[in-house]
């Protein structure tokens, strides 16, 4: 009997320490990882992605701009910053984009460029466009874009609008600059478009460019296209 005891004895010994090699073991998984890698949850104080706040409002939040498929975007851009507001509108209309690019593109270097569309306005030219718009009566609001130069359009925007009939379209003129706005573009615009409702268009600055998601989201909003 006292050498079942004895036996009973040593056994709970030996599990009272594995029971403490256990307990160890556990405090050591309670400190903090040291690295993000491991399996461990690591609190973090910003909302999880599928918590955080989309960036860009789903399709069904965006501004009615009529039936997919009646929506052009068309733009001219040489530097870029007037296709950055074209592309904004495009993803929250789901219209399509179209470039207004001249036949002959122009020269990439500015003070040259600064020349020619000086004298181009001085001629009142009409450069010819390296492509048109094949399916224009199948859109019925056409927003059209372009940089300010020399307090007017690029000459090339009004070789675009003038080529097509405006009759019960909606124009939604928008721009870039580097301060001057539309200029004198949107009168302009509008002795070439007759029979169109031309609606209130959105101009950047350069310094006002990367407010362009939010502004162009708000500016949609509004229009009640
Ligand atoms: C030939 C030329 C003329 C310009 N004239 C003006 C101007 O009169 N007023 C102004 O505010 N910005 C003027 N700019 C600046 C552009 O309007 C501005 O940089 C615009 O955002 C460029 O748009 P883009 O990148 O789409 O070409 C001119 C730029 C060029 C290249």
């Amino acid at each position: 009997m006292r050498k079942w005891t004895s036996l009973f004895l040593a056994l709970a010994a030996a599990f009272s320490l594995a029971a403490c090699g256990s307990a160890g073991d556990q405090e050591n998984i309670g400190q903090p990882p040291v690295s993000s890698g491991g399996s461990a949850p690591v609190e973090t104080p910003f909302p999880s992605e599928s918590e955080a706040p989309a960036v860009e409002p789903s399709k069904s939040e965006t501004p009615d701009a009529g039936d997919a498929g009646s929506v052009l975007i068309a733009y001219f851009s040489w530097s870029g910053n007037t296709e950055q507001v074209a592309r904004i509108i495009q993803q929250e209309t789901d219209g399509d984009l179209f470039e207004i690019a001249p036949a002959a593109p122009y020269t990439d270097d500015y003070n040259e460029l600064l020349d020619i569309a000086r004298q181009e306005q001085a001629d009142t030219a009409r450069p010819e466009l390296a492509g048109r718009v094949e399916n224009w009566d199948q859109y019925d609001t056409v927003f059209v874009g372009y940089p300010n130069w020399w307090s007017d359009a690029p000459m090339a925007v009004y070789t675009f609008v003038e080529s097509y009939d405006w009759s019960g379209k909606t124009l939604v003129p928008f721009n870039t600059s580097a301060s001057g706005g539309f200029g004198s573009s949107l009168s302009g615009l509008e002795e070439s478009v007759a029979g169109a409702s031309i609606l209130d268009g959105i101009s950047f600055t350069e310094r006002t460019l990367g407010d362009a998601q939010s502004e162009v989201t708000a500016w949609l909003d509004g229009l009640g296209l």
